[in-house]
């Protein structure tokens, strides 16, 4: 079933996600928190996505002796959301005093290691059997490595009554021996599906009246961050009067519409360099960034089917016109990509993205056209 159809096929009023699991009731205590938190799962099983991770947290979880742990993964995936939960089953009410979060806004110096962690683990916290005190390390790769260096000894010499939990976005940034000491789990982006499923029970939770496009759009700018999918359907719902459909969406998101990215993906696949071209300029007329223009051609070729769908998903998704053959695809992912790449390295002029839309018309003009 396409996005478009499984947006909308939902019902209105269920408090259930299709996997099953319950959202988190909102509290009218917390109507000022916005939904990203109001809605950050409190147990396991609210965690979307990354299945065979939160298997393992919740068999840890069941049996106690939890390992050293780092999650590393992409940003906005429930990775400090995993490890608050895990500490949730594990500790229960004991989690205020057993518990020490330290993230990247607190002080994480060597000092802070040799005392504020130390004289953590050797305090005294009366636990159920089989559980022990744990030092939560959120954001871990941005400790400086004497911290880490640190770390090394503490960890081995309170594992008795302390573990420690490590969150990061690239686990390379922590150093080997404390890779070492822990077990890694990772944390992949989530599927379009399942941002999906939780952003639409994050509209009906909040009574926020979307068409099955924006829905989806919501899910496209996201790209797997569910964090970012639910901001955005925030800052739609706060901006419209009424509906919240595609283009209010992409209006927040600040992203070229896909609709005009897949027009000029379209000519230059037909080899009309020159109507690429002007669309591409009214782009960066408008003020979009180089760099949001290439990841949006980038996913609106990733996202292009190689056939023509059998039904017509009735317009809801923008990109849906645009049919790419796998050669084109292939072509056109290398060329987007090389672009990007020189984009990330500074040069991200006009002449950058020119260059390849030309590049890429010229992908399906027949060789023999280029002799001279
Ligand atoms: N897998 C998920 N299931 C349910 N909600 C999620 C999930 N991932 C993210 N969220 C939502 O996004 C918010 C942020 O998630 P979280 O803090 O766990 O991200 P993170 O992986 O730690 O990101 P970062 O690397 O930026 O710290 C949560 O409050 C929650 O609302
Ligand atoms: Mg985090």
């Amino acid at each position: 079933m396409s996005l478009a159809a499984q947006a909308s096929s939902s019902g209105t009023g269920t408090r259930h996600t299709p996997a099953g699991a319950a959202v988190t009731a909102p509290n009218t205590d917390e109507l000022e928190l916005p939904w990203v938190e109001k809605y950050r799962p409190l147990v396991l099983d609210e965690v979307m996505g990354n299945e065979e991770t939160v298997a393992r947290l919740k068999v840890i979880a069941r049996d106690g002796n939890m390992p050293n742990l780092i999650m590393s993964g992409a940003p906005g995936i429930g990775k400090t959301t995993s490890i608050m939960c895990l500490a949730n089953a594990l500790l229960g009410s004991a989690v205020k005093e057993a518990v020490l979060e330290l993230n990247a806004s607190d002080d994480r110096g060597i000092d802070v290691v040799r005392n504020r962690i130390k004289m953590f683990a050797q305090k005294k916290v009366t636990l159920p059997p089989g559980r022990h005190k744990i030092v939560i390390l959120d954001e871990a790769d941005s400790m400086t490595a004497g911290a880490q260096q640190a770390l090394r000894r503490t960890m081995e010499l309170y594992s008795s009554t302390t573990r420690f939990a490590l969150a990061c976005n690239t686990s390379n940034k922590v150093i080997e021996p404390i890779q070492s000491r822990c077990a890694i789990l990772r944390f992949a982006r989530l599927s379009d599906t399942q941002v999906l499923s939780r952003v639409r029970t994050v509209a009906q939770r909040e009574s926020v009246p979307m068409t099955p496009a924006g829905l989806e759009a919501v899910v496209f700018c996201a790209d797997g961050d569910l964090r970012l999918a639910i901001n955005h359907l925030q800052a739609a719902a706060s901006a419209a009067s009424g509906m919240v459909d595609a283009e209010q969406v992409f209006k927040v998101c600040d992203v070229p519409h896909p609709a005009q990215v897949s027009a000029i993906v379209q000519n230059c696949a037909m080899g009309h360099v020159d109507r690429a071209l002007d669309a591409i300029t009214a782009l960066t007329k408008a003020g979009y960034a180089s760099l949001d223009v290439v990841t949006t051609l980038f996913r609106v070729v990733k996202n292009a089917p190689t056939q023509a769908p059998a039904a017509a998903t009735g317009g809801a998704n923008a990109a849906a016109a645009l049919v790419l053959p796998e050669y084109l695809k292939l072509e056109f992912a290398k060329l987007i990509g090389l672009a990007h790449m020189r984009i990330l390295e500074g040069v991200s002029s006009n002449v950058q993205l020119a260059g390849l839309v030309a590049r890429m018309a010229r992908v399906v003009v027949p060789p023999e056209k280029f002799v001279v």
